[in-house]
Order: structure tokens, then sequence, then C-alpha cells
């Protein structure tokens, strides 16, 4: 079966067959033109690392790049350092005004926020946390809009080394209390509300929601971001702008050990409650300062960056808040949606701004297609000089059509494997070395010693698919999962032993070595770029009063990546139809976010199960796309599927 699907993938990803060079006058000015790196790093990946590691302040110097006791590994021990120190007080020792963040929000207004002011506003924060009760190591979670005072709340929790959890603005108000529960946060930061496609998303009501159910918060932090009337709650709830005013701006930064907690952010796994994935600092910030100097050749004299992804998801951590600050880039910080008020609002932006580099994801590089290529064409985007991909395979149309109409049919287009847990990029072309080949991350960075393997753990070799894993430890990659260091274990190195980190994908090796990964081989979704295990999605439905059982798998689909198709048994006594449909899509909005609204629901008596009582998600993944039936043999009630099979297409007819 998975076999099946990788033929069927990579026959897909070869009929684009053309290679590109890196072009001559971008590889003469790239940080990495020699690929001596390359063998430098796997000759001594600690004293590579250690090199990178150099790229950052440290109050006191480390005595151990690397203790691995596997599955564990700590880096740089006995070193001390502070995220936020190296984010802003560096910079505003050489260059205070330069631009941090061109922030623009989504009905218009622009700030152009510069290092110093960022520092100034960090650090009135960090006080006012400390006044409101937040020690080191104490957990701060984040709901926020897409605005500057999104990075400044994180950098002041790092100042005092309060590890941050955000929580994306799109999640609903239960997803955010149990990610507040399990981390047991004393403070929510968030705003009274944010704007997305015109209209306002009401981020303090569902924090209100929330907190009613969190026993652990204390404070509430509400920045005034729509200026609506938004009720606040006598001694708990505080005015972010009132409160910063009247702070002290100097606040020391504390210094902190390289193994502590920078921040913990939520992923879903395939069984049970989202994974809270722990990074620290100093692994951490080496990772992302290295792969955003060399993957994006960022020059912070004259580069105009752009990360457009949100801060709620990893790919904003690293790339929009801690490594470009790390370098003293200047950002562009957009609030709101691609196609508002109009579908071209990206390529006015970097037009206005003259944006030099720019990292999305596929799933928006389609939508774009979809959109047409006037749309682009009606902007001056002879600025833009590199271009990046994220979150999930890239298929070479794609690529092709990004690199001509956005970049012009001259920049290199950089397609960066990574996951919340690794924390940085660690497979990716270096634009001024890597020949690119489309639909191909192409090849580890430097430090990361990745393979594709087979069921036993064996290396496949060139030619040959298999599952991707990582053979050694990198500074950035996750210590553990928040309060479950067995889920770790287990979830990471249960496959292949506690050297071997399996990240869940699947992957071939080319006859060059290139990397060519094939998506998740688990029971994860990855919708638009973002991972929804369909466990959760299975947990909201038959949360709902008319649903006696639910399953739900992710059917391919040329827009978003996966569409989530669930198929649902009802109670006895309630009816499938168009009006419970509607009803269990917005439960499922309600529960954890628009986001993982099912696309399409299958009303059926029952569902494939083996003789165990296991759901088959496989054999209904083959009905949602439409395959052939893999193996039914240990199926005990068959002739369902024969029914499901029916609905599900006559569902899928209607659709189109
Ligand atoms: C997928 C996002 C193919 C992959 C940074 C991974 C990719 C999951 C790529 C992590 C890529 C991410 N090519 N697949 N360039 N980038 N993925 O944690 O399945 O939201 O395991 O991190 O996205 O998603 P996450």
């Amino acid at each position: 079966m998975v076999q099946q699907h990788v033929e069927k993938t990579i026959e897909a990803l070869l009929q684009e067959r053309r290679t590109f060079d890196p072009p001559e006058e971008f590889a003469s000015r790239a940080h990495a033109k020699d690929s001596s790196i390359f063998e430098q790093a796997s000759a001594d990946p600690e004293g590579w690392w250690a090199s990178q590691a150099q790229r950052l302040d440290w109050f006191d110097e480390w005595h151990t790049v690397l203790e691995w006791n596997p599955p564990h590994h700590q880096w740089f021990l006995g070193g001390r350092l502070n995220a936020a120190h190296n984010c802003l007080d560096r910079h505003v020792a050489t260059t205070p005004d330069r631009v941090a963040y061109h922030w623009i929000g989504e009905p218009g207004e622009t700030r152009a926020v510069t290092y110093e002011q960022l520092h100034e506003e960090v650090c009135r924060l960090a006080n006012v946390l400390k006044g409101l009760g937040v020690g080191k190591g104490d957990r701060v979670a984040i709901y926020m809009p897409m605005i500057p005072e999104l990075p400044a709340a994180m950098l002041a929790c790092a100042r005092i080394g309060a590890p941050h959890s955000v929580v994306f603005g799109g999640f609903s108000a239960e997803s955010l209390r149990d990610r507040i529960n399990d981390a047991a946060c004393k403070v929510l930061i968030t705003a009274d509300g944010g704007y997305r496609r015109g209209q306002v998303v009401p981020l303090k009501a569902n924090a209100d929601e929330a907190v009613a159910q969190t026993p652990s918060i204390e404070k509430v932090l509400v920045v005034r971001r729509t200026g609506e009337d938004v009720p606040m709650v006598e001694g708990r709830d505080v005015d972010y702008q009132d409160a910063v005013s009247g702070a002290s701006a100097e606040c020391p930064a504390e210094p902190m050990d390289a193994e502590d907690m920078l921040y913990i952010l939520y992923t879903s796994g395939t069984t049970g409650k989202p994974k809270g994935i722990v990074h620290t600092t100093g692994g951490y910030m080496t990772g992302v300062s290295s792969t955003h100097h060399l993957v994006f050749d960022v020059k912070p004299e004259s580069d105009v960056y752009w990360c457009a992804a949100d801060i709620g998801w990893v790919t904003g951590h690293s790339y929009i808040v801690y490594g470009p600050l790390a370098n003293g880039c200047t950002s562009i910080l957009y609030e709101g949606a691609p196609d508002w008020p109009d579908k071209d609002r990206w390529w006015s932006i970097v037009q206005d701004y003259g944006v030099t580099i720019l990292y999305t994801a596929p799933t928006a590089i389609r939508t774009f297609m979809k959109w047409g290529t006037e749309l682009p064409a009606k902007h001056d985007l002879s600025s833009l000089r590199l271009l990046g991909s994220v979150g999930e395979p890239i298929n070479p149309e794609a690529w092709i059509w990004y690199q001509e109409f956005i970049g012009g049919g001259k920049t290199p287009v950089v397609d960066t494997w990574w996951q919340t847990e690794t924390g940085a990029i660690m497979i990716s072309a270096l634009p001024g070395i890597t020949t690119l080949k489309p639909g191909s991350a192409t090849k580890p960075f430097p430090g990361v010693d990745a393979d594709v393997v087979d069921e036993q753990g064996n290396s496949v070799g060139r030619g040959n698919g298999g599952y991707l894993v990582l053979k050694r430890p990198t500074p950035s990659m996750l210590r553990t999962i928040f309060g479950d260091d067995q889920r770790y274990v287990e979830t990471y190195f249960g496959k292949f032993g506690p050297e071997v980190y399996f990240p869940g994908d699947g992957c071939k090796l080319d006859d060059d070595g290139y990397f060519w990964l094939l998506g998740r081989v688990d029971d994860v979704m990855n919708v638009a770029g973002h991972r929804i295990s369909t466990y959760e999605v299975e947990s909201a439905l038959v949360d709902h009063q008319a649903v006696a059982e639910a399953a739900v798998v992710g059917r391919v689909d040329p827009k978003e990546g996966e569409a989530i198709v669930a198929f649902v048994t009802p109670k006895a006594a309630v009816t499938g139809d168009e009006a419970l449909l509607q009803e269990l899509r917005e439960h499922v909005a309600k529960v954890i976010g628009k986001i993982a609204r099912p696309h399409s629901i299958v009303f059926t008596d029952d569902l494939p199960k083996t003789r165990s009582g296991k759901i088959m998600r496989r054999l209904l993944r083959d009905v949602a796309e439409e395959r052939d039936l893999g193996d039914v043999t240990t199926l005990l009630n068959a002739p369902i599927l024969d029914e499901i099979r029916t609905k599900a297409s006559s569902l899928r007819a209607r659709e189109e």
C-alpha cells in the first residue's frame, strides 16, 4: 500500500525533470558559496554546530558541545545566554534605527518598528510581567493577532526566562483552554481582537471563555487592537497599553542556561491531546540563526525579508521572530488575509516595501495559481531575489509557477523541510551552492545526518523510498514533550531505537542522493500546511450529542494538500442529513478551530473494522481517494464498505 502510494507520487514528481543551477551573480555573493562546508560539517558535526553557536552572544562560554544519552541530548552545557538579548540588545548597540518590522495591518495602517523601539517595548513589557508575578520558569500563554505586540510579548517572556506558549489566533476557546491547562500557564497575553478578511476575530471573547476553565491563570493582559468595547474583568484583566506605558524601560536580560526552556509550542500527534513541544535556549537559537543566515542568504543591511506565515505556528516562531531578529534583519509583518481587500494584496506589499526574500507555503502558491498570473503581473516584483517554500511537499508545477511568475524566472526557490519538533530547517538547498530540482527539498543542511530507511531501519540507498530518519541530534531539536517524556521517547524513538529520530514522513532518495518528501505515513493530516491529527477531529465529532462513532482521513486535495473527510455514524434515531452535516462542521470549528472543519462528511450505519474492533482508516482513505481497496482480509464487516463507497462517490460528484 505504502509502496503503491510512493510510486504514484514519484511518478508525478519526476515528470518535471528540469534542474536549476544557482545563478552566477547570486552564487558569487552568497554566504555559502563553497560546498566544503558540507564536508567540514560531516567530518566534525559538533565542531560545526559550535562554530554556528558563535553567531550568538554568550554571557558564559559552554564547556561541552553535546551530551548525548539517547534519545535525550543537551547542547552547549555550561553556556549562558538570553534569546531577547541576542535578538535585540546587540543590534541596538550597532544598528538601533534599523527597522525590525514593517508592520501592515489588514485595514491598511502601517508602523515601522526599529530595533531600538522594539527593545524598549520588550523591556517595559518584561517589567509589567514581573509586576504581575511572572518569574523565571513560569509559563505565559499568548493568544494574539499578527501585530508587533506579539513578537514583543514572546521576547519579553524570553527576557525574564518565562517560557511562552503561543496559541494560534485561529484556534477555538476550547483549544486555548486545553493548551493553557496542559502547561499550567500563569498569565495570558491577548488582544481585544484582530482583523481577518475584514472581520474582527473575537480573541478576547474566546479568551474569556477559555479562562473560565483555567485555574492556573492569574492575570490577563489585553492589547487594544481593534478598539472595540470588550468586557474587562476587575482584578484579573489588565490593559496592556496602560501597563506598558507606566512601566520602566530598564530591564536587564536574565542570563539563561543553554538548556533552559525557551518555549512550548503545541502540535498534533497521532493519539491523545496535542503535544507540547519543548525548545530550549542555546541550541534552538543556534539552529534558527544559522539556517536563516545560510538558507535565506540574508544580508541584514539590504534585504527586506518576508516570511508570510502566522507566528502562531513554528514557521513564525523560527523565521519571523527568533531567526530574523537574531540576525538583525528587517522583516515584513502582515496581519491579514492575502485576498483582502483584493487578491493582489501580497504583491502590493512586495512592490511597496521592495521585498527581496519571500517565504511561504505551497497551499498559498497553489491558491495564487488559481487566481491567475494577471495579479502578480500588475506589480513590480523585481526586488525579489530568493523564494522559499515550507509546510508540505511542493509539487513541481507550483514550484515552476512560483519561480516564473513571482520570481521573474530568475530567483532560486528553496524548498525547506522541517517540523515543529526540529525547530529549524533540516533539509533544504543552500541557494548559492545547490542545483535545484523542482519538487525536491534537495539535501540535508550541514550538520544534519538524514537518511531514508526501510521498516527494519536499514538504509534503502539511492533510487529507493522508505521512511525519513535523522541519525544524529541537532541543537535545535525538541528536548521532550512537556509533562510527558515517555511520549517523547515512544513517538520519535519507538520505531527505530533511541538513536534514530523518526519524524513520521515518507521519503525517496533519487540517484543523485536528493531527498523527495512524500508526506506523512501516520494518522496526521497536512491541511493547508498545518498538521491536524485524525484523532483530534474524531474526538471533536464524537463530542457532539448526535454522533455515535466517527473516523477521519485525509484525502489528497489539489489545493489544500489534504482535505479532511469524515465518516460518521449517527446515534440511533438521528438522521444524517444536510442540517446535521453543517452542524457537525461548525461543531468541529468550535472545538478545534476552522482549519479542522471537515471538507466532507459521509454518514454511514457502520464503519469498517478489524475483528479486534479497530477502525480501518487505511480502507477509508482508499474510499475517500476513490482507489481500489487495499487488503480487506482482516475486515469484520466487509459489505459496509460498498455502501460507504457508493455514498462517498455520489457526495464527491455533487461537490464537483
Ligand atoms: C510537512 C512546519 C514536504 C512534513 C515547518 C512535516 C514538508 C510536517 C515540508 C511538519 C517540505 C514541512 N516538504 N513536507 N518542505 N515542510 N513538511 O510541524 O510532513 O507544522 O512532518 O512544521 O510538515 O509540520 P509542522
